[in-house]
């Protein structure tokens, strides 16, 4: 297995970091004067113009810089030299729906896996002017500040984020039930919108735990190691090892992980009782 030095993480973070500072000078050029706003094939599912615009400029430095990896890009899909262990996975503007509504919560995203494993990201957050940065062994930061996850131990004061997939009018997997769970057993759950900025989020501390399914690569390859190198916790549901391609995952501070993950499978019974009792 191949270990990258430090100087080779740093290196590469500078290029992840030249990637999403770059991109978000274009989505915050085109910040409401958007033309074109189409659906990608389910409903609801936007690409504009400043997705592609800020992919292209992505793919532009990635190639300039480091023609020899692969990519995988939310829009134009995997590129690049097939052989490679390294992979960088982009999402151009996470929170598409947000920005297509002027709603001020987006971001891009940028990850580096080795061999499958997430070990350098960026996110920046264009309206907030906040760059959240890690790399393996090399901590997480905020704007340069070394961050830390929260030390919440009990849901009771915990305030959590999820989202809801795409997907969610062709299956009956569509987050309502936990939404509904969590709401009622915590400070409250949010949902922003943007999959990089709640994993980053649970990273410095302002949430305590996230979870989601529906997701792909892109939205939350960065956000992982900015995650673990912050202290957090990452896994599947069930909190086996997690397998980025199931697009289904649970993200907290540590120490709620085992809770939020029980809760999690709790909701749907306790949502059916809720329904079946007397109404107040
Ligand atoms: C979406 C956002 C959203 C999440 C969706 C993602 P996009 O990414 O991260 O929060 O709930 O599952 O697809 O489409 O805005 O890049
Ligand atoms: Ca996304
Ligand atoms: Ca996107």
């Amino acid at each position: 297995m191949h270990k990258p030095s430090q100087n080779e993480l740093e290196t590469l973070l500078e290029i992840a970091t030249e990637a999403v500072m770059t991109a978000g000078v274009i989505l915050q050029d085109l910040w409401g004067k958007l033309e074109r706003i189409e659906e990608k094939g389910r409903p609801g599912d936007l690409v504009t113009e400043a997705d592609k615009t800020a992919e292209a400029a992505i793919l532009g430095i990635l190639h300039r810089r480091v023609p020899q990896h692969q990519v995988l890009a939310e829009e134009s899909g995997l590129l690049g030299v097939a052989k490679s262990d390294y992979l960088w996975v982009i999402d151009p503007l996470d929170g598409t729906t947000n920005y297509a509504h002027s709603y001020p919560i987006y971001a891009v995203s940028v990850g580096l896996l080795i061999e499958g494993i997430p070990q350098v990201g960026a996110i920046y957050d264009p309206f907030r002017k906040e760059l959240f940065r890690a790399a393996k062994g090399l901590g997480s930061t905020l704007n340069y500040r070394p961050i830390r996850v929260s030390k919440t131990t009990e849901l009771s004061n915990s305030l959590l984020v999820t989202g809801f997939p795409y997907d969610r009018q062709e299956t009956q997997d569509t987050n309502y039930p936990e939404f509904c769970y969590l709401t009622h057993i915590t400070q409250g759950v949010r949902r922003a919108g943007a999959a990089a900025l709640d994993l980053a989020n649970v990273a410095c501390g302002r949430l305590d735990g996230y979870w989601e399914r529906g997701l792909s690569p892109w939205d939350i390859s960065a956000g992982i190691i900015i995650l673990e190198e912050a202290g957090g916790k990452i896994s599947a549901y069930d909190e086996s090892t997690l397998i980025i391609e199931s697009g289904r995952l649970l993200a907290t501070n540590g120490h709620i992980h085992h809770v939020l993950s029980q809760a999690l499978d709790e909701a749907l019974p306790w949502l059916q009782n809720f329904y079946q009792v007397k109404p107040f």
